[in-house]
C-alpha cells in the first residue's frame, strides 16, 4: 500500500513523458518528423556537413570556423589510435563475447587505466569525451575484425571518421557512395533526445563519476534489444520474405495475427522516421551498386504494404528499416550492427553528458511503494513454518 506522501507524486512508469534535464543540443519532434541538432534539420547537416563537424556542432553547440574545423579534426586523428593490450583484450574477447558485451569491456578497461577517470574535472571530462569519440571506430572497427576471425586493420592517419571506420572495419576502402553513406548514417544515429542509453550516460556522470564510466553505462543500455538491435531483425524478416511477390502473404499474416513488423513504428514518431527517409534514398543507389538490389525491393515492397494496412495507426518505417540492410550491403554481418549504431551516438552521449555535468544535479526519481508497511513481527528463522 502506497503511503498518503507518494501518492501525492505523479506517476509515470518508466518515466515516460517526465521532463528531467534541460537541453539545447537535438530535438526530436514525433509530429512533425522532425529531427534538430542545435537548430538544423538533419536533412541539411547530412548534405551538406560531415561527421567530425556535427560531432563539433553537437558539442560545443556551433559549427566550427576553419582553424577550429582543423583542430578538431587533427585532435581526433591524433586520438584515435589503441595501445596493444587494448587490441590483445580485443583479441581475447574477439570470438566467445558479443560484439556489444566486448565493446563494453574495452571502453571500461581503457577508462580503468586512465588516472585522469579519478574524481575528473569538467576540463577532463571533455578530454576524456573527445578520446572516446576518436577512439570509437577504431575500437569497433578492431572488434568485427576479431569477431570474425580477421587480422587488425590499423587507422589510416589520412581517411576521415567515418571512412576510416569502413576501412578498418571491412580491410577496404570505401567507393564514393559508401563513404557518403556510411557517414550518413553515423550523421543519422549522432543523438536523439533523452533515449535509455543517453539517460544512462547522463545519469551515470550526473554522480560526478568519469565519462569512460558514463559511456560503459550507455553501451551497456543500448545493448538490450528493446533499444538497439532491431535493424538486426529487420533485416532477418527482409531475408525471410527473400522476394517483394512474398511480401503481401507473409507480411499480411503477420499483421492478422497482430506479431511487430521489426523497422516499424516508433514512440516518438506518428509519421515518417526522417533518418529512414534519408537512409531509403541510400539503400536503393547502395544496393544497386553492391547487387543487391533484391534487398531494396522486397523492403519497399514489406513497406508498401505496411504503410496501406497500418499507415492510419501512425506506422512507418523507422531507422531500422533501411540501416541493416545498408551495413548488410557493404560487408557488415548483423551482430555489429548495434556496435556501428555506438560510433554514431558516441558524440550524442558525451554532448549530452557534459550539458549535464557543467549544471549538474544527481538524478533520484522516487518508486511508488505498493508493498506492505507494516510494522511485521520478525519470526527467527528456526521457528518459522
Ligand atoms: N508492427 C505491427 N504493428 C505495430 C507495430 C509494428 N512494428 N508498431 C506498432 N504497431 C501497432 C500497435 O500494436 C498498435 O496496435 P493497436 O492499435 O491494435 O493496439 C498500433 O500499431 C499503434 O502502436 P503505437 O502506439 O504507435 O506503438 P508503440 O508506441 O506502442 O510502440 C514501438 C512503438 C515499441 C517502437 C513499436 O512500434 C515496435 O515494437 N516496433 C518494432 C520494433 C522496432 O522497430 N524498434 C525500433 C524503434 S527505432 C529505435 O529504437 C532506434
Amino acid at each position: 500500500m502506497a503511503d498518503a506522501q507518494q501518492t501525492t507524486v505523479q506517476f509515470a512508469r518508466g518515466l515516460e513523458g517526465v521532463i528531467a534535464a534541460e537541453t539545447r543540443i537535438g530535438f526530436v519532434d514525433g509530429n512533425l518528423g522532425r529531427l534538430v541538432y542545435r537548430g538544423f534539420d538533419i536533412s541539411t547537416l547530412v548534405e551538406q556537413s560531415n561527421y567530425e563537424e556535427v560531432s563539433y556542432l553537437l558539442l560545443n553547440g556551433k559549427l566550427p570556423n576553419k582553424e577550429e574545423y582543423s583542430n578538431y579534426v587533427s585532435r581526433l586523428k591524433k586520438l584515435k589510435y589503441l595501445e596493444k593490450d587494448e587490441y590483445d583484450l580485443i583479441s581475447k574477447l574477439g570470438k566467445v563475447s558479443h560484439p556489444m558485451s566486448t565493446l563494453r569491456t574495452v571502453v571500461s578497461y581503457i577508462g580503468a587505466k586512465d588516472p585522469r577517470t579519478v574524481e575528473p574535472d569538467v576540463a577532463v571530462q571533455e578530454d576524456l569525451g573527445l578520446e572516446l569519440i576518436a577512439k570509437m571506430p577504431t575500437i569497433v572497427a578492431a572488434i568485427n575484425r576479431a569477431h570474425n576471425g580477421l587480422d587488425f586493420v590499423k587507422p589510416d592517419p589520412d581517411l576521415s571518421y567515418s571512412s576510416d571506420f569502413f576501412y578498418q572495419s571491412l580491410g577496404r576502402k570505401p567507393s564514393t557512395i559508401e563513404a557518403k553513406m556510411l557517414d550518413t548514417a553515423l550523421i543519422l544515429h549522432a543523438d536523439h533526445g533523452m533515449n535509455a542509453s543517453t539517460f544512462a550516460a547522463m545519469l551515470t556522470i550526473s554522480t560526478l563519476s568519469d565519462m569512460y564510466s558514463s559511456a560503459t553505462s550507455a553501451i551497456s543500455a543500448l545493448k538490450g534489444p528493446l533499444h538497439g538491435g532491431a535493424n538486426e531483425r529487420a533485416l532477418s524478416l527482409i531475408q525471410k520474405v527473400g522476394v517483394p511477390e512474398n511480401a503481401e502473404k507473409i507480411i499480411g499474416e503477420m499483421i492478422d495475427r497482430k506479431d511487430k513488423i521489426m523497422g516499424f513504428g516508433h514512440r516518438v514518431y506518428k509519421v515518417y522516421d526522417p533518418r529512414a527517409k534519408i537512409l531509403k534514398q541510400f539503400a536503393e543507389r547502395v544496393t544497386t551498386a553492391n547487387k543487391q538490389q533484391v534487398l531494396f525491393k522486397t523492403a519497399n515492397k514489406i513497406e508498401e504494404v505496411m504503410i496501406s494496412r497500418l499507415g492510419s495507426k501512425g506506422i512507418f518505417p523507422n531507422v531500422d528499416f533501411y540501416s541493416g540492410m545498408l551495413y548488410y550491403s557493404i560487408g557488415f554481418n548483423p551482430d555489429i550492427f548495434t556496435p556501428i549504431f555506438a560510433v554514431g551516438r558516441i558524440s550524442g552521449w558525451v554532448a549530452r553528458a557534459l550539458e549535464y555535468v557543467r549544471d549538474n544535479k544527481i538524478f533520484r526519481p522516487k518508486a511508488l511503494y505498493s508493498g506492505e508497511t507494516g510494522p511485521k513481527k520478525y519470526v527467527p528463522v528456526n521457528e518459522r513454518d
